[in-house]
């Protein structure tokens, strides 16, 4: 009985302790996964000015993301230690998506990357840390690099990730960063499209699970989706309102951002390169650096958030972000294909008219075995068509120069015609597949860039252009096509590192160029905002956003880039395009980066003159619009208008834009608040670009306001009525 009694009770003991003990045990569990691993002291704060980024390391020596928002005093961050990994492993005790997956040499899946050193550099306004994380079981080395830049509240990140081991280990996963979140809600902007339709911005609500925005066209990878994003947390931030990080991939190639909301509604947000059909086999002491994620954080809303952005552009991410452009006559939307030298020549008659600084001559002029009349034929062939050209590229530079305007030329340079001489020679230079049939984007493929002879013949094109005419003043590079054939006759078995090796090419060559040309203004186009990325942007000076030029599409592409982009990298011609007036699509253009593509014969006594003055006022208002801060008013997705300013860094100038995107006339009450100003200053509003013949019907206009009135008063931009499809552009002086 006793003895019953006591081994009831043990097992009662027994059933009670072990499930005392799977209680203790999922206690524990629940409370490292809620709140991170134990920690030990041993903090890294990573700053800017007004961004706080804690990363602690924990008595386990895993790393771990303790805090990221606004900078607090520094004594808070003290009780912050608890957190989430930094860069989370596949095939240990991680369950959700990996930032990194490697297979060791032996076939272990596995990877444990604990914290062995850190390092911090400053110089002036940069700042940068690296953090070595090691495997303790398997010679693997991984690098977070985290860059602030203090005064712009940007900070980029990206990993290095290198081994010793015997073999290449195969990396199926390498995200540049992982950051977490907890928030009750999380609202993501994206940011969609196609060809001409560039950029539709659409905000919704995360719920569990993934959701991600990625591309795997290889080239022209922008193409259905552009790779930028908001992230509100809480709930939608408006301009002025709202914490959100905006974040951005510095990369040409795939990418894939991935959004994941766990079971406590925790968010992990993974930035890279998109690892589709892309298994890297990693050579030992060979180094795998993944591009940069760019991010910055705002405690106040959107309009923070690209103020931080377009600073950081100008100074660090653009090829001479804080220097001038050219305006320039581009003749696609004029000619297509279809000219003669003389028609050219006639054409530098009217870009002198219109007063700009030069002329761009498109697609068309090359191919003399297969001429290129039309996108079929003579992609490759990179000689001018003697039949359209007789005297030459350096004859037209010549003739501009005489003309007091500069030459600038379009080239596609990784794309082949299957009619051309190229592809007639080099059939070996061109991704296609073994045994299948060739799959064309508009008539064309994309060359085998990997290959350092087919490297060696793009710098060529524009090495011996620019010897023979080094009076050649810009460039503009097309990509027309997304990668299908994907297969290089060049890597051989190492077909998965095809979109890898493709894009690092691509930098190599530019690379090349500018160590060259450092300064030769280039225009990234890819058949419209097919590419436009900040890893691209440190070679080119501006980009092509969309083939679509309506002046009231433009208005919502132009705004959709501006939250990432600063308007001198967002080129905007005026083009016959769309049913607006002269006016309204001017007004447009000179929001960005304006030029024309237009017949200029075809424009009246009266358009012309607008015309002209408009270039005069550009160039008057351009450094405000180039180098000011921008201030989003009123969104074109909010209400049937756009409005929005420049202001000058000192406040003493700002330029205000403002569009109806009504089609009817409406009634539009509500007053317009600035912002930016300094609320002391006085200052005078005045509008300009007014047609010849027309007067301002503001009754503001040309009065003197200060900027406390401007900003909490406000103008009335719509007096009357808002007429359909008109628009206004005010420069406002300080006194
Ligand atoms: C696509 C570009 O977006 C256009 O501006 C023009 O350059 C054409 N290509 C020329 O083929």
């Amino acid at each position: 009985m006793a003895c019953f009694t006591i081994s009831l009770f043990l097992c009662y003991y027994y059933r009670y302790y072990s499930y005392m003990k799977k209680c203790l045990v999922a206690l524990v569990v629940f409370i490292q996964s809620f709140s991170g691993h134990a920690q030990t002291d041993k903090q890294i704060i990573i700053e800017t000015s007004r961004t706080a980024m804690v990363l602690t390391v924990g008595n386990n020596q895993r790393v771990v993301q303790s805090y990221l928002g606004k900078k607090l005093p520094a004594s808070d961050y003290e009780q912050l230690k608890a957190g989430r990994e930094i860069y989370l492993t596949a095939g240990m005790d991680n369950q959700f998506e990996p930032s990194i997956r490697m297979i060791h040499t032996d076939g272990n899946p596995s990877l444990e990357l604990k914290y062995s050193s850190h390092h911090t550099e400053t110089s002036g306004n940069i700042s940068t840390t690296i953090i070595i994380l090691k495997d303790s079981v398997y010679p693997v080395e991984v690098l977070m690099h985290y860059t602030s830049y203090f005064n712009e509240d940007v900070i980029k990140t990206w990993t290095e990730i290198k081994h010793k081991e015997s073999k290449p280990v195969m990396l199926t996963h390498y995200a540049s960063s992982l950051l977490h979140f907890i928030a009750d809600e999380y609202w993501l902007t994206q940011f969609h499209g196609d060809w001409a339709r560039e950029m539709n911005l659409v905000e919704e609500k995360l719920t569990n699970g993934i959701k991600s925005i990625e591309s795997k066209l290889g080239t022209r990878t922008n193409f259905y989706q552009t790779l930028v994003f908001f992230l509100s947390l809480n709930k939608p931030s408006t301009e002025t309102d709202g914490e959100l990080i905006a974040g951005t991939l510095a990369w040409t190639g795939n990418f894939k951002f991935s959004f994941e909301v766990d079971q406590r509604n925790g968010l992990r947000v993974h930035s890279g390169i998109n690892a589709y059909a892309s298994e890297y086999y990693l050579q030992p002491n060979e180094i795998f650096t993944t591009p940069e994620f760019i991010f910055t954080y705002s405690a106040n809303g959107k309009g923070q958030a690209s103020r931080n952005l377009h600073r950081w552009a100008r100074n660090y991410a653009v090829l001479d972000g804080n220097a001038p452009r050219m305006t320039l006559l581009n003749n696609w939307e004029a000619t297509h294909t279809d000219f003669t030298e003389t028609r050219l020549v006639e054409l530098f008659d009217e870009a002198k008219k219109l007063g700009v600084d030069l002329f761009l001559l498109d697609d068309g002029w090359f191919g003399n075995k297969f001429p290129r009349n039309d996108d079929k034929a003579g992609l490759g062939d990179w000689q001018e068509d003697k039949k359209k050209l007789p005297s030459g590229l350096g004859y037209l530079v010549k003739e501009a120069e005489k003309k007091g305007i500069k030459f600038g030329i379009w080239l596609e340079p990784e794309m082949v015609n299957p009619k051309s001489e190229l592809y007639q020679q080099h059939p070996e230079w061109i991704l296609k597949l073994p045994n299948r049939e060739e799959n064309y984007g508009r008539n064309q493929l994309v060359l085998d860039l990997i290959n350092p002879k087919v490297q060696d013949f793009v710098f060529s094109i524009i090495d011996d252009m620019m010897t023979k005419d080094p009076g050649i003043a810009f460039i503009k590079w097309d990509c027309n096509r997304s990668m299908t054939n994907m297969y290089s006759p060049y890597l051989k078995e190492k077909q998965t590192h095809l979109f890898i090796d493709y894009t690092k090419a691509l930098y190599k060559v530019m690379g090349r160029i500018r160590a060259k040309y450092p300064h030769l203004p280039i225009m990234l186009c890819s058949g419209g905002g097919g590419r436009t990325d900040y890893a691209a942007l440190k070679y080119f000076t501006e980009f092509w956003p969309s083939d679509n030029t309506d002046g009231l599409e433009r208005i919502y592409i132009q705004w959709g880039y501006s939250y990432f982009f600063p308007a001198n990298t967002i080129s905007a011609h005026i083009t016959s395009m769309g049913k607006q007036s002269l006016k309204f699509r001017t007004d447009v253009a000179m929001m960005g980066k304006m030029g024309y593509d237009i017949r200029v014969n075809n424009f009246t006594p009266q358009e012309l003159q607008f015309s002209n003055d408009a270039v005069k006022n550009y160039k008057r208002i351009s450094d405000v619009v180039w180098f000011g801060d921008l201030y989003r008013l009123i969104s074109p997705y909010d209400e049937n208008r756009a409005v929005l300013m420049y202001v000058s860094e000192n406040k003493n100038k700002a330029i205000l834009f403002n569009y109806f995107t009504n089609t009817r006339r409406i009634d539009i009450f509500s007053r317009v608040l600035l912002q930016g100003l300094d609320p002391r200053k006085k200052y005078r509003i005045n509008e300009i670009n007014l047609f010849p013949g027309t007067k301002s019907a503001q009754p503001d206009n040309d009065k003197v306001f200060t900027g406390e009135y401007l900003m909490n008063i406000g103008l009335n931009l719509a007096p009357g009525r808002a007429a359909a499809l008109s628009s206004n552009i005010f420069e406002i002086n300080e006194e």
